[in-house]
């Protein structure tokens, strides 16, 4: 491979590095391009060919279907390791050892709770609201009771504010859900595991003197959680990173990435797709149908929970989760005939040239409302889930990219608005 690509504008040529990452990725760096060529910029909508850092958290080859945190398969960590160990590799850059991981959670532990008039900014909120608005506000809100910045240069202020982020949210998610449910807000229990706190956060009853983990659930929350833990440069990641980039504080490039991954094409998908297979079973199951809608372009319907910006053979991840989609219903006695219906469009779409052209396959988000669904989550609260799981992967990138000093990120454009022209007052326009 050479290691300058040429550039000819107008008969004038111009060489740029090529840079080769660790798994053998090309790119070409185009970072002297404007000053070379006196202004000429890429152009490059939705950024599908531009890497916008160089990164060492997470490896992903849409075309084999490959992902991998810090060097480890995907497979390998849903299958042996917990969360809390992922976050741990994701943030830091190795596995812990068991002295490491049991500092990290005791540390996590010592900031499980929130500022109690966190409650009355929860209170204001209409029962409602959707849970992605209120995890956003609250999660900005956090700064207000937290406004000492982070020096990025210290290792143990560092340290101090992803411990405190990782205590917080879980209650945040949390209390969304016991909002949403009507529930007596409640701090949890600091004897349990990570996971299992979390579950008995959301799901302890009022009346409840004891709540009993059920480990089926305790599995899947914690194998759902690792499956979306990071995903490199996605729109919510590079959100953090970008506003994160101009020294917003952590908490405020959460909320933004919180509000990234809402929208239905990204995070959102997960309540799109049972919202969908619920429409295609009240509308008598015929999916057939939806598959013609799908690929008419007169139709705004989408196929939601299918296809990829990146995967262009198969989502690793939609394995697993279609699996444990399986195991999670089965363990639990629910025979939902939704996960049918997914299983009956999957087939189709598959088989179907529309589909098999455009490489066009289930997302991670097309079978996990199915298992959120049978733990007894609200259709609302999925994406919340995915913010939850995605929490280590954003404060891995925002740390990565503190640490190596970016600059802001600031892109350019091609005008194609009018050239200059004169005022007109308004009585003569
Ligand atoms: N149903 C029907 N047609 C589709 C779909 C779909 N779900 N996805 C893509 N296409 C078609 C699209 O119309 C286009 O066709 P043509 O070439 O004839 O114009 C072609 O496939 C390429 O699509 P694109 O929109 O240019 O691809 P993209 O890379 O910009 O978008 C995507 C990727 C995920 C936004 C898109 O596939 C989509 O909208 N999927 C449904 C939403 C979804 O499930 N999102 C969750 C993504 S995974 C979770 C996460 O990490 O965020």
């Amino acid at each position: 491979m050479a290691d300058t690509a040429t550039l000819e504008i107008n008969g004038v040529k111009h060489e740029f590095p090529v840079v080769t990452g660790t798994e053998n990725e090309v790119a070409i760096d185009i970072s002297k391009l404007r000053a070379t060529t006196k202004g000429v910029i890429t152009l490059d909508s939705g950024y599908k060919n531009t890497g916008a850092c160089e990164s060492a958290i997470t490896f992903l080859d849409g075309e084999k279907g490959i992902l991998r945190y810090r060097g480890y398969s995907i497979e390998e960590l849903a299958e042996k390791a917990d969360f809390l160990e992922v976050a741990y590799l994701l943030i830091f850059g190795e596995l812990p050892t068991n002295e490491q991981l049991e500092k990290f959670h005791s540390d996590i532990k010592k900031h499980s709770f929130v500022d109690d008039d966190v409650k009355k900014i929860l209170d204001a909120f209409p029962k409602a609201a959707h849970p992605m608005g209120v995890l956003a506000s609250l999660t900005s809100a956090l700064t207000s009771f937290n406004p000492s910045c982070v020096n990025v240069d210290s290792v143990e202020e560092m340290y101090n504010a992803i411990v405190r982020i990782l205590g917080k949210f879980p209650i945040l998610v949390a209390w969304t859900m016991r909002k949403k449910n009507g529930l007596p807000l409640y701090y949890g229990d600091d004897s349990l595991g990570y996971v299992e706190n979390i579950l008995k956060m959301m799901f302890k009853q009022p009346n409840q003197d004891k709540y009993i983990q059920n480990p089926i659930l305790v599995n899947a929350l914690d194998k759902l959680l690792i499956l979306h833990a990071d995903h490199e440069q996605n729109c919510s990641t590079s959100t953090v990173r970008i506003v994160g980039s101009s020294h917003a504080g952590l908490f405020a490039s959460l909320s933004a990435g919180i509000s990234a991954l809402w929208g239905p094409l990204h995070g959102g998908a997960n309540q799109a797709v049972l919202e969908m297979l619920e429409a295609i079973k009240a509308d008598g199951g015929d999916t057939a149908k939806y598959m013609e809608k799908a690929k008419d372009k007169n139709d705004p319907f989408r196929l939601m929970g299918f296809g990829h910006r990146v995967y262009k053979n198969f989502d690793p991840r939609a394995k697993i989760i279609k699996k444990a989609a399986d195991d999670v219903l089965s363990d639990l006695g629910i025979e939902d005939p939704i996960l049918d219906i997914a299983k009956g469009l999957e087939k189709q779409a598959l088989e179907d040239k529309y589909f098999v052209d455009r490489k066009l396959y289930p997302n991670v988000d097309f079978y996990s409302g199915i298992i959120y669904r049978g733990m007894g989550i609200p259709t609302d609260m999925f994406t919340v889930m995915f913010a939850l799981g995605r929490l280590p992967g954003w404060i891995a990138q925002w740390r990565e990219m503190r640490m190596r000093k970016e600059p802001i990120g600031r892109p350019r454009q091609l005008y194609i608005g009018e050239t200059e022209r004169k005022f007109v007052p308004v009585e003569k326009r």
